[in-house]
């Protein structure tokens, strides 16, 4: 067995890294970004939760799944790592977690946080959250009213650091969630496990929908209807034992978003990303950029451990302006950040509407992803929940931009400084290894200047 990753990653990025990105060449060839998030997080969650030992491959080992990973070892179950991306769960059962002796640590991560606590809602048994001083100003009574209803109780307001008691006897609840996210509808779902009969969410706008895939691939019960036009119901039957299953996650088309608009935007590139999740619910980014002119070639289309995946071949293209509805918003929530900065190099408007949940991820990105556009010369409107972006096809650059302890924010500029005429500095690079660690040595690697 390889050493485990098991020190607490709550790392102090108080000693911020910058980086710099400047024009270059063209970039140039073959890329895997590494695996899912989502599914990392419900990789170990879900193991942790069976009966027996869950096998996971393509783990994305950044530090938001780390602590996961942590979390899940602290409230009893085995985690180790075997190999690169390769780690076994033993799980200690539906409702089986114990006490955690210290606090749970979850670092950047919103979705680590709010899933775990979803899971020990369930259980009788206290445990206390924490995290970053991102992840302290970001809401949890999303997921503490609905756990709540189910019989957990929190002390301390609905902000972490915040002390969980577990359900003694979980109540089944029928759950109208407030806004699309599948965060609330993971954390009442897995607090619906533990409880007699059937948990049920409804969704007016469907969310990523991991939960459900891995929820049935673990061997529960579980139903899916429609819900008006764009809406789920989704059921899950309570006081069931999983069985473990292997995982295999495929690249984050999250993370893919980054070099694939790096690609389009800097002349004269043409760039494969292998392996990326094609799930519908995660590529409203993709459809987007196609509408906005982008060459994005899908090269073999297969399924792969319950998901669709798929290689892209994306090459620089003329990118135009266009208007994105807000009911596309939960199937690129994580990717407009980096939309704007494609925005930026088109021509003409982008009108991105409906984005008012931005406010509330890692910083308030409506607000980072404006000041960061402003600060490189492009012109860009906050309208109500609104972002609008004016593309004039090139990028003056040359500003320094905050990252506000965001990844995403982080990625983004940087991916602008690739083409824009004067070089983009970010304040802090470290953040980026809570997604996406290796980004700058994979970028390099396709002829991207950062330093
Ligand atoms: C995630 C759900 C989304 C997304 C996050 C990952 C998940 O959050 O922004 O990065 O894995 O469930 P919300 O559910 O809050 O929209």
């Amino acid at each position: 067995m390889l050493e485990s990753p098991n020190a607490s990653l709550h790392v102090d990025h108080a000693a911020s890294s910058p980086l710099t990105a400047r024009r270059a060449g063209a970039l140039k060839g073959r890329a895997r970004v590494p695996g899912d998030k989502s599914i990392s997080h419900r990789a170990l969650i879900f193991g942790a939760l069976t009966v027996g030992e869950t096998r996971i491959s393509g783990l994305l080992e950044g530090e938001d799944v780390i602590n996961t990973a942590n979390a899940m070892r602290a409230l009893g179950a085995r985690v180790e790592r075997t190999g690169e991306g390769a780690w076994r769960v033993f799980g200690v059962g539906v409702g089986g977690f114990r006490a955690p002796d210290g606090v749970l640590d979850f670092g950047n991560s919103g979705t680590g946080c709010r899933l775990v606590m979803g899971a020990v809602g369930g259980c009788p048994i206290s445990a206390t959250f924490d995290g970053d001083a991102s992840l302290r100003r970001r809401p949890m009574q999303r997921i503490l009213e609905p756990l709540a209803r189910i019989g957990a109780r929190a002390a301390d307001g609905s902000r972490l650091p915040i002390t969980l008691a577990g359900a003694r006897d979980p109540i089944p609840i029928l759950y109208r969630t407030p806004v699309p996210s599948a965060q609330i509808k993971s954390a009442v779902l897995l607090a619906g496990l533990a409880a007699p009969g059937e948990t049920t969410v409804i969704e007016s706008e469907a969310s990523r929908d991991h939960t459900e895939r891995l929820l049935k691939h673990f061997g529960a019960e579980v139903r899916l209807e429609a819900e008006g036009a764009q809406g789920r119901k989704i059921t899950v039957r309570g006081e069931v034992e999983l069985a473990p299953a292997p995982v295999v996650v495929p690249a984050d088309p999250s993370s893919a978003a980054f070099p694939m608009v790096a690609a389009l935007i800097v002349p004269g590139s043409e760039v494969i990303l292998t392996d990326v999740m094609t799930n519908p619910l995660r590529t409203g980014l993709i459809l987007t950029l196609r509408e906005m002119g982008a060459e994005i070639e899908t090269l073999d289309l297969r399924s792969a451990g319950g998901e669709e995946v798929a290689d892209l071949r994306v090459r620089a293209s003329n990118l135009r302006g266009v208007e994105v509805p807000a009911a596309r918003a939960p199937s690129m929530i994580d990717e407009y950040p980096v939309l704007a900065v494609a925005a930026s190099f088109a021509q003409g408007t982008t009108v991105m509407r409906g984005l008012k949940e931005l406010r509330v991820k890692e910083s308030d990105r409506l607000s980072a992803v404006a000041d960061g556009l402003k600060a490189n010369g492009v012109e860009v409107d906050i309208q109500g929940d609104d972002l609008i972006v004016h593309g004039k096809g090139l990028v003056r650059g040359g500003g320094g931009v905050a990252t506000h302890m965001d990844h995403r924010i982080a990625m983004a500029f940087l991916v602008m400084g690739l083409s824009s005429e004067k070089p983009v500095r970010v304040d802090d690079a470290a953040i980026i290894a809570t997604s996406f660690p290796g980004f700058p040595s994979l970028m390099r690697a396709l002829g991207a200047d950062l330093s």
